[in-house]
């Protein structure tokens, strides 16, 4: 057994050369809605997108007191254009417990919380009570990976990464600082340790690194083949009112981009939609629909989709049930950024 790399060496480095990020805070002093806010952001979108989405979302829900009180169009507005959208109605759904019973200090308080998942409970606890906890995100594996020469492919290598990332808290010198101790490992992945070219000559870890002896370093962590992504085809129906409103309407709470506003249209299925198939899910029988040329595309995590877009004028009416009447830029602005492809492509 090599002995596990050395915390006192990672701390040293991170004070010297920690980024300066708008959620860090000063130790002990932490506040716990703004940590969880940001690890929930930085899950599946990049430090620079997340900044100024970051302090956006403080400004409108300084507390997790704003959050719960708010509405769910509130929130979805807030997060349109950050994508997974998930994360925002766990968000929600966690304000709603958290403005009751207040914020759990431990992993297992904060596990229990609905919408809390295993990271970040576990980097909560880690970053704002300084538990000694190591939460593992991708730039975690990486480093555990690399540090141990776990040759094992991801996912099937995860629970062994963990076990071995925590156990890096055996030391003293990391259980006295865990927050810090967290946050250099993400900085030490982001900047030195990278997915390409890591910097092993500038890394504080270099002589305790397992896969660097090996050099096998840059390869590593390795995965397991991807499948490729299939293509979806989908035909949206954008009517307009004579004042120029659009009629749109929620996706259903659950789902793919769950309760957010959508431009209606089929189902998003693996044949295209050629000849009148489409025209069945119309919002509105009876309108004399325009194919506009070109079509829309997004990368979903599982799929690619191919959107067609047909429009019609509609005279001044009543939205249907299920539907509401939008201006253009509200509807924009609360948008994901598939839907916003569509008002694109329509050149709104
Ligand atoms: N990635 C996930 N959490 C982070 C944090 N707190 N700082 C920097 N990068 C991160």
């Amino acid at each position: 057994m090599t002995p596990p790399p050395d915390a006192t060496l990672l701390l040293a480095w991170y004070d010297r050369h920690k980024r300066t990020l708008p959620w860090r805070m000063p130790s002990g002093a932490a506040d716990p809605y703004r940590v969880w806010l940001s690890e929930v952001m930085l899950q599946q979108t990049t430090v620079a997108t997340v900044g100024p989405r970051y302090a956006r979302f403080l400004a409108r829900f300084p507390d997790v007191g704003a959050l719960a009180a708010a509405s769910w169009e509130e929130v979805a507005e807030e997060w349109a254009g950050l994508g997974y959208y998930a994360r925002a109605r766990n968000l929600h759904a966690g304000a709603k417990a958290l403005a009751a019973g207040g914020f759990p200090t431990t992993v297992e308080g904060l596990r229990a919380i609905p919408g809390i998942g295993a990271y970040t409970a576990a980097a909560v606890a880690a970053i704002a009570f300084d538990r000694p906890v190591v939460p593992l995100d991708g730039n975690v594996e990486r480093v555990t990976a690399r540090l141990h020469a776990v040759e094992q492919a991801l996912p099937a290598a995860r629970p062994r990464l963990a076990a071995l990332a925590q156990g890096w808290m055996g030391q003293e010198a990391a259980r006295a600082r865990p927050g810090d101790f967290a946050q250099a490992l993400f900085d030490l992945g982001a900047t030195v340790c990278t997915p390409r070219n890591p910097a092993c000559a500038i890394c504080p870890w270099r002589e305790d690194c397992a896969g660097r002896r090996a050099g096998i370093q840059a390869g590593l962590p390795r995965k397991a083949a991807k499948k490729a992504r299939p293509t979806r085809f989908g035909v949206h129906f954008l009517a307009t009112d004579p004042s120029g409103r659009l009629l749109l309407r929620r996706r259903p709470d659950s789902g793919l981009l769950g309760g957010m506003l959508e431009v209606p249209g089929t189902p998003w299925r693996e044949e295209g939609w050629e000849g009148a198939g489409a025209a069945v899910h119309a919002p509105l029988p009876g309108l004399s629909w325009t194919a506009l040329n070109g079509e829309a595309l997004h990368g979903f995590t599982h799929f690619e989709l191919r959107m067609a877009l047909w429009r019609a004028a509609v005279p001044a009416m009543a939205a249907p049930e299920g539907f509401a009447w939008w201006e253009a830029a509200a509807a924009r602005a609360a948008m994901p950024t598939v839907m916003r492809k569509l008002l694109d492509l329509a050149g709104l």
